[in-house]
């Protein structure tokens, strides 16, 4: 289904064909000043440069030609020579009633489907998801539902970090914990030789611990570091016993990432890691080789990729290390390999944090000039700002670490589960799931209604308030439709009949049904869910409002009553996708 936009923009385009002027003029926006008018065109303001008329008297004749049109209740030119327009009910009803029979609720399907990658959420094996990656997974998988929303066929990626240097930190500082592990000898026997259990939690302590050393400013720090360096370039040239302890991490990494995921409503259609890349890497060298693209500094590998325009210094991109190890360039490089031969993509976009620009830069433009990916192929990064805490710096633990992710969603649980009204519900599970449910709602909604470029201040307060553009008061809304369609005994299945406009505040409320596909093209071009969550905000107030204004469960005329029974379920359909493009459950009661 085409947007209301584009509907109108080929009315008002033909009106301003008919009087004679280029019908490029007649494009319809939404109006800057909803008190006035619904829509706008300012079309009269360039035709007055190319036809040399007072634009005034173009937007009258338009105007003129428009007023006899159905589609308007009213079509008026307005100083200095705008356009203004406002739907007639039986048009505005009629498109929504044809939102209302359209599978897609009339979010335009695009009409040549591209494929997209969408890389995100990163986190990294043997690494504990912390908040940083929070938002990765959420505005990336977000961008994807989207995307499929909009009709493009989507392939989403984890990209888990698990091939580099602090793989082999880990594995250096395990060596010295665990010295008698078999994986660590020459005689390692995979067939025979099993590798010790490890919990999760010591895993992730692991880590942090081994970076810390190696950072030292000493002989044990330096030696330590070198010996990590030893062990990623094993890793990376699968010597078995560190290959294989390395399976093991990751195995046990990558079933903790899972569980938290989920419980985010995060799901990758691929869980493909850095390693992955591996096999494309020969590859890689070959190319970046036969065309003459890299060279050697101080021992190691590089590519050029600077440009004489250029403001900021642009370093070369490292490919190979002195050591022969390689690095996260490079799998970058060689992911778009494989990426390019399993999807041959039209788009990869990368959802990652706005501080890895430089990185992203450095490989489209050496994937561009080595050939890696078509010269069609678009590779964006959407990057995102910081979640702060209450002083404006990056949210920490209250003693100052970094936040782990679950910890996050247990206090949001723990802060939600004493909101709810324990007498709403029958059974403990219930209360908990919907708990749960409102936990993750009320930190996806917070995070997802900032614009993703943007720093926010995480406030769960704030995010877990029945008030204000919160995912509480979204999840309340569609509870509240639910609980009348109880009363009034409605069975909420098969096709909704959208019936006539009765009052104002039905009106404002179709007008906003009927803006919803624009919301949606707006958050797609610009990747920015915010459009949706914003959009949901406003449908539900307006719902409420309508709600309030008229008295569904005592009205006796019967065409009223079917009409506001019907646009009761329309908004609980609208709100259930725009709910599930957040990837935000809904739930019964609260
Ligand atoms: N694992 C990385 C990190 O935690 C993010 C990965 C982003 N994606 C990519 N293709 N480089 O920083």
């Amino acid at each position: 289904m085409k947007t209301i936009t584009a509907m109108l923009t080929e009315t008002v385009s033909a009106a301003f064909e008919s009087c004679g002027y280029d019908p490029s003029l007649g494009t319809v926006m939404v109006s800057d000043r909803p008190d006035i008018c619904q829509f706008q065109c300012n079309g009269a303001f360039a035709g007055a440069k190319l036809y040399h008329k007072a634009p005034m008297i173009i937007a009258e004749e338009v105007a003129g030609k428009l007023s006899d049109s159905s589609i308007f209740s009213k079509a008026e030119a307005v100083r200095p020579a705008f356009i203004n327009l406002t739907l007639s009910d039986e048009f505005l009803a009629e498109f929504c009633r044809n939102i209302a029979k359209d599978e897609h609720l009339g979010v335009e399907q695009a009409e040549r489907p591209s494929t997209i990658v969408i890389d995100y959420g990163g986190p990294n094996v043997a690494k504990a998801l912390h908040i940083g990656h929070l938002r990765s997974a959420i505005i990336g998988e977000s961008l994807k539902r989207l995307a499929r929303a909009c009709g493009h066929n989507v392939i989403g990626d984890a990209h888990l970090g698990d091939w580099g240097m602090p793989m082999g930190l880990t594995i250096a500082y395990l060596s010295e914990k665990y010295p008698d592990w078999k994986c660590f000898s020459e005689d390692f026997d995979p067939e025979k030789d099993a590798i010790p259990d490890i919990d999760v939690k010591e895993l992730n302590e692991i880590y942090p611990a081994a970076s810390a050393r190696s950072k030292e400013d000493s002989d044990d720090g330096r030696a330590f570091k070198e010996k990590a360096h030893g062990m990623t370039l094993m890793l990376q040239s699968h010597k078995k016993g560190i290959y294989d302890l390395w399976k093991k991490l990751v195995s046990i990494s990558v079933g903790d990432i899972k569980k938290i995921c989920s419980q985010l409503n995060v799901d990758f259609d691929y869980w493909y890691g850095e390693s992955d890349a591996d096999e494309y890497i020969p590859e890689l060298l070959d190319l970046l080789g036969s065309k003459g693209l890299m060279h050697e500094s101080m021992g190691a590998m590089v590519v050029d990729v600077a440009q004489e325009d250029d403001k900021a210094p642009m370093p070369p991109v490292m490919i190979k290390k002195t050591d022969g190890s390689v690095l996260y360039d490079t799998t970058d490089l060689a992911t778009l390999i494989q990426r390019e031969k399993d999807f041959k993509p039209d788009n990869v976009w990368y959802v990652a944090d706005k501080r890895q620009t430089l990185h992203f830069e450095q490989c489209f433009r050496c994937a561009k000039i080595s050939g890696i990916v078509r010269d069609e192929t678009r590779l964006e990064y959407l990057g995102f700002g910081t979640m702060n805490g209450a002083d404006g710096k990056p949210y920490k633990t209250r003693d100052g670490g970094v936040m782990q992710l679950q910890m996050l969603l247990d206090t949001a649980y723990a802060a939600a589960r004493e909101r709810i009204s324990a007498e709403n519900f029958t059974a403990a599970e219930e209360a908990e799931s919907t708990a749960r449910k409102i936990a993750v709602a009320s930190i996806k909604f917070g995070d997802l209604i900032n614009h993703r470029t943007k720093d926010y201040i995480f406030d769960l307060d704030k995010f877990l308030s029945a008030e204000g553009k919160t995912g509480v008061y979204l999840l309340y809304m569609v509870t509240r439709i639910c609980s009348v369609l109880r009363k009034l005994g409605i069975e909420d299945s098969g096709d909704i009949s959208i019936g006539d406009i009765y009052t104002d505040a039905e009106r404002q409320l179709m007008l906003c049904i009927a803006l919803t596909g624009e919301a949606f093209n707006r958050a797609f071009t610009e990747r920015a869910p915010n459009y949706i969550c914003e959009n949901a905000y406003q449908l539900a107030v307006l719902f409420s409002k309508f709600y309030h204004d008229n008295h569904i469960l005592s009205e006796s005329d019967e065409n009223k009553r079917a009409a506001w029974i019907n646009l009761c379920r329309l908004v609980k359909r609208m709100l259930e996708k725009h709910l599930d493009i957040l990837a935000i459950d809904t739930v019964e009661k609260m």
